[in-house]
């Protein structure tokens, strides 16, 4: 079965208006494409609570720090259209570059406390981007529900924050990160990496439980610190731009998990950026 795409905003609100007048419950999945097992994981949680759901294709300029990055990002349409079409989703909206950003455009949405930190202190701009963008797919796809994944935990919580304080009817639904077996979190960047530094990039996980594991079991950050960072380097990791334990509703840092905790990753492997991030498990007082 193909899957329909529709790449205008018109399309898309008279295909929405049908379903809102039969009373339905509208879902959407944003998404850059390069499609892997992660999001099609938010396809099949949309799909479970939704009568109708909506993934989104859009590679947006705004997000990237560098027109590198941009022209590097896989542009794989035919391919995602493909791993869709088993899972019976109703539309997917390939906006035309027009329909997000038509000549003049000059709005944007910013967030702040929580995106001045971790991501917000490496890709300046970058939640602007995505709030920019985020915005614009809720109000366009009139969705009732959106899924995101914890993989990008911060990005998470700067859209939540976003819909709330703009007042979006919208739920956003947080979905668990899915990994390769080595632990490895799937990642659309994961494809620029070699099969050496894949072997090397399977270590992060391991690396990151170990570290929760004696948070958990009553050591500090400080602690546990020197010698994550070490062993990230001794996996082959180069630059390691953060490794941070942070509360996990306001991202202040934290020594102990005595609230609930993340560890939070961003490393260098082979000219491609890892980010990733874990629970850990709250200490009682
Ligand atoms: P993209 O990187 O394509 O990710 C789309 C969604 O898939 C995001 O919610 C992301 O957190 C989720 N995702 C990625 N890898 C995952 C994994 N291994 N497990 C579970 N979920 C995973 O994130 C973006 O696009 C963009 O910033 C976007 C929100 C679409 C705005 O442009």
């Amino acid at each position: 079965m193909t899957v329909p795409i529709l790449r205008r905003l018109a399309d898309l609100r008279a295909q929405h208006a049908t379903w809102i007048r039969a009373g339905e419950v509208v879902g959407v999945v944003p998404t850059m494409g390069a499609l892997h097992a992660g999001h099609l994981s938010l396809v099949e949680a949309a799909k479970a609570t939704c009568d109708r759901v909506i993934v989104t294709i859009f590679v947006n300029p705004r997000q990237f720090n560098s027109p590198e990055d941009l022209a590097k990002y896989p542009r794989t349409e035919r391919a995602d259209a493909e791993k869709l079409a088993p899972f019976d989703v109703d539309v997917v909206y390939v906006p035309d570059p027009d329909q997000i950003y038509p000549d003049g455009y000059a709005t944007s949405v910013s967030v702040e406390g929580i995106t001045d930190v971790l991501e917000g202190t490496f890709r300046p701009g970058h939640f602007d981007g995505v709030a920019t963008v985020v915005a614009k797919l809720f109000l366009q796809t009139g969705a009732h529900k959106a899924f995101f994944g914890e993989k990008d935990f911060q990005q998470l919580m700067v859209v939540r924050r976003m819909a709330r304080d703009l007042d979006i009817p919208i739920e956003v639904v947080g979905c668990p990160t899915v990994r390769e077996d080595s632990g490895l979190a799937m990642s659309s960047r994961n494809m620029r990496l070699s099969v050496e530094a894949l072997e090397k990039a399977g270590r992060l996980y391991p690396i990151m439980t170990g570290c929760a594991d004696r948070l958990a079991a009553g050591e500090t950050f400080d602690q546990i610190e020197p010698e994550a960072r070490a062993a990230l380097q001794a996996a082959g990791f180069g630059e390691v731009e953060y490794l941070d334990l942070r509360c996990a509703d306001t991202l202040a840092p934290l020594q102990t998990p005595t609230r609930p905790a993340r560890l939070l990753v961003a490393a260098w492997l082979d000219g491609v950026r890892l980010i990733d991030n874990i629970a850990v498990p709250q200490l009682s007082d």
